[in-house]
């Protein structure tokens, strides 16, 4: 990575976000939560990338001491992009007239001005930022929450891996519904995570509690569920809790495990990025790039099913579309999100 400069997930390259900001009214929910905006791998020391969140562009950058920063993607000066800068020890130098910010955002040094004591409003736009399972995240308003726990992710025997990021072209809650729909497993995932022949989805509990949206035991038939050659039933249980985030567990009988972290960052009300973090204490001769080839091959199926939803926004009212039995956790879902008051992203 010559350049040091790296495209992430998100980038839409659109004008409207850059020059005015957020135009779209967003709910409390989802504005005062942790997204996605890229891997920690993809950001060495000295870096800078690029990442949209809610309408906004984003400039990443890694000072030479490791530290990660999440900016607004402007220039407080004459409002370029600060991700064409670069890096110089913990600071960040846009590219037109060389003012460097420091990492609170302040401007620290004018090239044509030598001693120069900058403005107060000579300030980037500065967002909190952390990093976790590997991925970076950040927050355009104030953090209501902490992270989604990942259990998996950390414990012993376990192996962690990241696969995306993948641009969605629907709303970002339709894509986590998505990941809760067992009942498109045989059919659009046929014979890789379900069976055509076998597709029944049995009767299994869903509830809705103070953390969220959790199912238990949500059986399928699977063909190669353990890559034994032979199909079985299998197990999923989910737990949802954000709106824009989901955990899938998919344990065996012999003790292994596979879970899913599904993050979801939203673009625009239309469009996300998903980026699937992945713990599992088994295959560990299966190398890296096959686990997360295996993803990109059942998110390709995906998406061009999720970009032809309409709406695009998720449907709250129950008699908008109907609903079977076996989508419950669906239903379950989007009687959460009413609950929450989430807007954004949603059919009002
Ligand atoms: S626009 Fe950034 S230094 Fe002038
Ligand atoms: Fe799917």
């Amino acid at each position: 990575m010559a350049t040091g400069r790296i495209g992430f997930g998100g980038e839409t390259g659109r004008e409207t976000g850059r020059e005015t900001g957020v135009e779209t009214p967003i709910d409390p929910v989802i504005w005062n939560d942790w997204y996605v905006l890229g891997k920690s791998a993809d950001l060495p020391a000295g870096g800078v990338g690029r990442s949209r969140l809610l309408g906004t562009d984003l400039v990443l950058w890694r000072s030479q001491a490791g530290v990660v920063q999440a900016w607004r993607d402007r220039c407080p000066h004459r409002s370029v992009q600060l991700s064409k800068g670069r890096v110089e020890g913990d600071r960040l130098r846009c590219p037109y007239h060389g003012l460097a910010f420091d990492t609170g955002g302040r401007c620290v040094d004018v090239p044509a001005h030598p001693g120069y004591t900058a403005p107060p409003q000579a300030r980037a736009q500065t967002f909190p930022v952390q990093e976790r399972y590997g991925l970076i995240y950040g927050c355009l308003g104030a953090p209501a929450h902490d992270l989604v726990d990942f259990p998996e992710w950390d414990k012993p025997g376990y192996r962690g891996l990241i696969a995306g990021p993948y641009a969605i072209q629907t709303s970002g809650l339709r894509a986590i519904e998505n990941f809760l729909d067992v009942t498109h497993l045989p059919i659009l995932h046929a014979d890789i995570l379900g069976s055509p022949q076998r597709p029944e989805i049995a009767d299994y509990e869903v509830q809705i509690t103070a953390a969220g949206v959790a199912a238990h035991n949500i059986r399928i038939w699977q063909p190669d569920p353990y890559g034994t050659g032979s199909g079985s039933e299998v197990a999923y249980d989910y737990r949802v809790a954000r709106p824009l985030a989901a955990h899938l567990r998919k344990p065996n009988l012999n003790g292994e495990n596979l879970a899913l972290l599904y993050h979801i960052t939203p673009v625009s009300e239309t469009e996300c990025t998903g980026w699937m973090a992945m713990a599992l204490n088994f295959g560990a001769e299966i190398p890296d790039a096959e686990l997360i080839a295996f993803q990109d091959r059942i998110v390709a199926q995906d998406l061009d099913n999720l970009g032809s939803h309409d709406p695009a926004r998720l449907p709250l009212d129950p008699a908008v579309e109907f609903h079977l039995p076996s989508d419950r956790t669906s239903l379950a879902y989007r009687k959460w999100l009413k609950q929450l008051g989430v807007t954004y992203g949603v059919m009002i």
